[in-house]
């Protein structure tokens, strides 16, 4: 290591087994020899049901200054109705990544053995800041037998073009040099023909990236079938919501995907975060896979430039490739002993 700076994280533990997995990515972290220095914020459900607090301008504002956000999971246990849909969500989560422009949500996959998509590797790279997700629409005439609820999705260029180019960009550094579209051209029609002139565009300046395109539900079943087409899939926000969980499921659960929402112009901080939830019924059983955490973490140090630690992270992880049902304390010593 030829530097020794210090790297300030906002760790946002959250709810369940947030702040388990999340203890064990520092620990991983600090093992690799990167030097970070922490604070914890609570947030996420259980803040919220003993204050009624779920974020303000002031958090984010110093959140803003920090060069990293750790993010366990955030949400109530299931069957748990204090807490309305959207509130946590948009309220935390999608005002994180809309304040500090976090327009790339990255998501890298890989098989593990045993499971559907062995020995596949691919990453999915969603727009983070538009679609479905922007909160256009509203509902007219409420609750009679007349009411209207419209929720638009937003696709503008800029946008797009943002995302498609750092997908590009990811593609042309893959092994695969392969980036698919994935939409549904041939029903929205308007967002699909924005997105695919675009991808045609910025492709243009890729000669090396072999471009493909899939309609979503087509690729439902590729992902399930022959994941091994997939380098780079490139797509919508809501698309990539979707796609993300089936990409777990085929690569061995979602218990092992990582995820970078991503402000890659770094004009702010990055957060962080394993796609998985809270699973509160496995909270302090010792049980909770903290490999999607851990792997986060990684993306989170490449992010900050320390490339070396963070591939040495993600080699243990995959070198460990094991028996997740060790329990959170044994998987730790198998990833930090291999560091
Ligand atoms: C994810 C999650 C979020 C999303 C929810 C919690 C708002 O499902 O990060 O994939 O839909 O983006
Ligand atoms: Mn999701």
């Amino acid at each position: 290591m030829s530097h020794q700076r210090s790297y300030r994280v906002a760790v946002l533990g959250g709810d369940g087994i947030g702040p388990e997995v999340v203890d064990v990515a520092l620990e991983v972290v600090r093992a690799s020899g990167v030097v970070i220095e922490t604070t914890h914020f609570e947030l996420g459900a259980a803040r919220y049901l003993r204050d009624g607090f779920v974020l303000d301008d002031a958090t984010v504002e110093e959140l803003r200054r920090f060069d990293a956000i750790l993010l366990g999971a955030v949400g109530p246990a299931i069957g748990d109705t204090r807490i309305p849909g959207g509130v946590l969500e948009r309220g935390l989560l999608l005002r994180l990544r809309f304040a500090l422009d976090l327009y790339i949500n990255y998501r890298p996959f890989r098989g593990v053995a045993g499971s559907i998509a062995e020995g596949s590797e691919f990453a999915i790279v969603r727009e983070n800041t538009e679609g479905p997700y922007a909160g256009e629409g509203g509902i007219l005439r409420y609750g009679t037998a007349h009411e209207v609820a419209t929720q638009g999705s937003v696709n503008t260029r800029f946008g797009v073009e943002r995302c498609v180019r750092h997908a590009f960009a990811r593609a042309t550094q893959s092994r695969q040099a392969k980036l698919t579209l994935v939409h549904k051209t041939n029903v929205l029609t308007f967002a699909g023909d924005l997105w695919s002139r675009v991808v045609a565009e910025v492709g243009a300046e890729f000669s090396n990236v072999e471009v493909d395109y899939h309609h979503v539900d087509a690729a439902c079943i590729y992902l399930v079938e022959s994941p091994e087409r997939y380098g780079v899939i490139v797509t919508d926000n809501l698309f990539g919501d979707i796609l993300s969980d089936l990409a777990g499921a085929v690569t061995g659960g979602i218990g092992y995907a990582a995820s970078a929402n991503l402000n890659p112009d770094k004009t702010g901080p990055s957060l962080f975060e394993p796609v998985h939830g809270a699973a509160h019924d496995i909270a302090g059983t010792g049980r909770a896979n903290p490999l999607a955490a851990v792997s986060s973490a990684a993306l989170m140090l490449e992010h900050l430039g320390e490339v070396d630690a963070a591939n040495r992270i993600t080699r243990a992880v995959q070198e460990f490739n094991g028996d997740v049902s060790l329990g959170t304390a044994s998987i730790t010593q198998e990833i930090v002993g291999r560091l």
